[in-house]
């Protein structure tokens, strides 16, 4: 199997902590399979999978169906995420340590979709997880703090009178998260942060030795709230995109080490979800195939990360944080090659319709990126090749 890798960037297979895969439940909008294909192509081999499935991954049997399911598309390892309670944004803790010894062993838990709002629920499973030593990601909301079910922020916003998921909905879930796991001598990290604020925070956490990590989304990296003022309903999502100062606030941050990683929050919605009046649309973007293009543009362009840096954010960083001991680190001699190559020189534009997902719809759509995965290795298998998916498992 012969890859032509003249004048392409190698680097270590992605690892993304945050993707919403939608089986099972809503196989409408994205399947394993699908997803694997898209994750695949935007130079995954490892995803973890959120756990606001229908049914919700609250038990072993559905973390275990989607562990075993990845394995046999064979595209990308698909690391399912548990519930951290029984439903989300439950009352009653889910059973952590049978998902985590079962066969997808599951490594972390997230209500994402829901803010573990109940401070003693967070505590209790804060010092549960430390026992365990499993991760708990935490989709920082106070929805107390949020009007509506989902909203937006800033001049823009306020202007169009789309109102409000505040700062300090965010934020005052980021500095109670970090108190908490200082207490209970846990770890925490924080899903797609969004704020200039959660930046200090983060700092400030970090300050105190509170074992505390973050990650931001491509398009909270790419995008702000200047897009909301077509109302177009492709724009909404979980935060919402926030100001420009912010979005500066967000590069600078990942570019010093302050936000540990990026991570897609690849949320598929049907288009009747996202072509519709924006406040009843569903929040949430398509992410695995544009990561890397657009971490290229936005961070490696403007000089604010070097390719190693790329690795770091979008490999090494987030398998550390959650424990994957055979993806992520820097290629070595010796090592299982799970690898990407990325064309630097290969400009290219995005087409909803060209993507792998079931669902078409991005806000990328018509966007010109300068680089592009071509080849993606898991475990020695090429499972992406000129930019096309090679082979699933068993071909
Ligand atoms: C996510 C989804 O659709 O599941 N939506 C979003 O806007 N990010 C849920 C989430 O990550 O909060
Ligand atoms: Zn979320
Ligand atoms: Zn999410
Ligand atoms: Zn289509």
């Amino acid at each position: 199997e012969v890859v032509d890798a003249r004048g392409q960037i190698l680097l270590p297979g992605f690892v993304d902590m945050h993707t919403h895969l939608r089986e099972p439940g809503r196989e409408d909008t994205e399947t394993i399979e699908s997803g694997s294909a898209a994750a695949a192509l935007g130079g995954y081999t490892a995803v973890f999978a959120m756990a606001n499935t229908d049914p919700v991954a609250d038990s072993v049997v559905v973390t275990d169906h989607v562990w075993r399911r990845g394995q046999e598309v064979g595209l990308v390892d698909v690391h399912p995420v548990g519930a951290i309670t029984v439903g989300l944004k439950g009352k009653q803790l889910a059973e952590m340590a049978t998902m985590a010894a079962g066969i997808g062993r599951v490594k972390m838990f997230s209500d994402d979709g829901h803010c573990v709002d109940d401070p003693l629920i967070m505590r209790r499973a804060l010092e549960y997880s430390s026992s365990l030593g499993v991760l708990i990601a935490q989709h920082a909301e106070e929805p107390r703090l949020t009007v509506g079910a989902v909203a937006h922020e800033g001049p823009t916003a306020a202007r169009l009178g789309l109102a409000g998921w505040p700062r300090a909905a965010e934020e005052s879930i980021v500095a109670r998260d970090a108190l908490l796991a200082r207490d209970a001598g846990a770890r925490v990290h924080i899903c797609h942060a969004s704020t200039a604020g959660t930046v200090e925070l983060m700092k400030w956490a970090r300050g105190q030795g509170i074992s505390i990590t973050a990650e931001v989304t491509p398009h909270h990296l790419l995008l702000d709230d200047s897009r909301l003022e077509t109302y177009d309903a492709i724009n909404k999502v979980n935060p919402p995109l926030r100001e420009k100062s912010d979005v500066d606030a967000l590069r600078k941050g990942l570019a010093d080490g302050v936000i540990d990683c990026v991570a897609t929050d690849h949320a598929p919605h049907a288009e009747q979800d996202k072509c519709c009046e924006f406040s009843i649309a569903r929040p949430g973007m398509l992410g695995l195939e544009t990561a890397l293009s657009i971490v290229v543009d936005t961070m490696v362009t403007p000089g604010l990360l070097d390719w190693r840096g790329v690795a770091r954010v979008m490999s090494e960083r987030p398998a550390e944080i959650v424990g994957l001991v055979d993806q992520g680190r820097p290629i070595e001699v010796g090592e299982i090659a799970n690898l990407t190559l990325v064309d630097a020189n290969s400009s290219w534009t995005v087409s909803g319709e060209k993507l792998a997902s079931v669902a078409h719809n991005t806000p990328f759509e018509d966007m010109t990126f300068s680089s592009k995965v071509t080849t993606t290795v898991l475990r020695g298998r090429i499972t992406v090749r000129d930019g096309v998916v090679a082979n699933r498992a068993g071909e």
